[in-house]
């Protein structure tokens, strides 16, 4: 089966799996699962967007002065399948923070020349990171690595990008 069919086969069920749910997680937990298990990626998962509470003390000339409390934003693990993976994602960092800040499907085909890729795992040689949009706004990433270089190529795009609006 070539990449192209092994997606349309694939569609489908990812509709049937998240089509009349409302859990977002449950979703990203089944979609990681299945798109894992059909084409055997070495890591295959979800980054969500999540506001943190940031409450900096920076120091005066003499004294720590405490800054107002204030939300930012930051990429969060989600449901995955492969090795363990980092947790916490700022924007712009990475492939996934890059992805996320320039608003679109980021490939890697060889994440050594990626400037400040992110190694969660020494054996990922190429990646492809897909922005999960609900409406205009980013709601989480999902990030597939491979162990091959050049896994990723525009069939992979054009096809994840179909995958993840049953996400939200
Ligand atoms: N390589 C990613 C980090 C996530 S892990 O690969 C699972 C990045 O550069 O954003």
């Amino acid at each position: 089966m070539t990449k192209e069919e092994k997606y349309a086969a694939l569609l489908p069920q990812v509709k049937a799996l998240c089509e009349g749910e409302s859990d977002r997680i449950a979703k990203m937990a089944n979609v990681s699962a299945l798109l894992h298990q059909e084409f055997g990626f070495w890591w295959t998962g979800f980054y969500r967007v999540t506001e943190y509470l940031s409450n900096k003390v920076t120091e005066s000339s003499d004294h720590p002065v405490t800054q107002p409390p204030s939300y930012s934003a930051t990429l969060t693990l989600g449901p995955f399948q492969g090795p363990i993976a980092c947790v916490h994602i700022a924007y712009g960092r990475g492939v996934c923070g890059t992805a996320w800040k320039e608003r679109r499907t980021v490939v890697v085909p060889d994440v050594e020349e990626f400037p400040g890729h992110i190694a969660c795992s020494s054996e990922s040689r190429s990646e492809i990171v897909v922005p999960v949009f609900q409406g205009e706004e980013i709601i989480a990433v999902l990030d597939i690595d491979s162990r091959e270089l050049a896994t990723f190529d525009d069939t992979d795009r054009r096809w994840l990008e179909e995958v993840v609006k049953y996400i939200p």
